[in-house]
């Protein structure tokens, strides 16, 4: 086995090898987002959007749904990827964020694909029907609250669809003892969770910030 630490050269080589290419539309909310300062650290990069957009493109993506979507480019990226029809929920709590992504979504013609909810995920995720119907899930957004997204979205995510959280890995803290953080206890708890669900068949990739991709069964 052989694994390296991967450069913002070898990012930028490996993204530039994948089919997909930035567009106007993204190097504005590029340029928007990193305009809203250190908070824009949040956004995915380039290589995480292309594999959503590759997994909804994978799973025929008709029904999907983000928790966490900030200024819109996660959201961006799976929407493109939807079939014909298909569509994406979003939830956020902030408004002034994501009417960035919305503005983004506009320009990109997809506007129509995306129903945004602002509130907190897990009250708009209760109202969603309880059969399984979602294709593909995203979850991004406050990490304490990842296990109960998980339990709320399981359950409505069809077989074969594919939830995939972001973070996970927590820039290497969640392998070190020494971190007690909020976040990190919150993340060892909930990937402990997901590796002995048995509704799912899990890979955490160690790449990005950490990411798990499961498959419903
Ligand atoms: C890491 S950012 C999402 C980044 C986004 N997926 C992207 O790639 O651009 C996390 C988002 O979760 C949202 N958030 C935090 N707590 C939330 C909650 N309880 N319900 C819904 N959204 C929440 C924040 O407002 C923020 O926009």
């Amino acid at each position: 086995m052989r694994s390296f630490l991967v450069t913002d050269a070898v990012r930028d080589y490996a993204v530039a090898h994948g089919s997909w290419r930035p567009d106007e539309v993204v190097h504005r909310l590029r340029e928007e987002t990193a305009a809203l300062g250190e908070v824009a650290g949040m956004q995915i990069g380039d290589g995480q959007g292309q594999l959503l957009t590759m997994l909804a493109r994978m799973v025929g993506a008709r029904r999907a749904v983000e928790v966490g979507t900030f200024t819109g480019y996660s959201s961006l990226c799976i929407a493109r990827g939807l079939a014909e029809g298909g569509s994406l929920l979003c939830c956020d709590i902030n408004e002034d964020w994501t009417a960035i992504g919305v503005r983004a979504w506009q320009r990109a013609g997809l506007r129509d694909r995306i129903d945004l909810r602002i509130a907190p995920a897990l009250q708009t995720l209760s109202t969603l029907p309880a059969d399984p119907y979602l294709d593909l899930v995203f979850i991004d957004a406050d990490k304490p609250r990842y296990a109960d997204y998980w339990e709320e979205l399981v359950p409505r995510t069809r077989p074969g669809g594919v939830l995939v959280a972001d973070n996970v890995l927590w820039s290497g803290q969640i392998a070190d003892d020494d971190s007690t953080d909020d976040n990190v206890l919150a993340l060892r708890a909930f990937n402990d969770r997901v590796a002995t669900d048995r509704r799912v068949d899990v890979v955490m990739l160690p790449a990005f910030d950490g990411l798990t991709i499961a498959r419903k069964l």
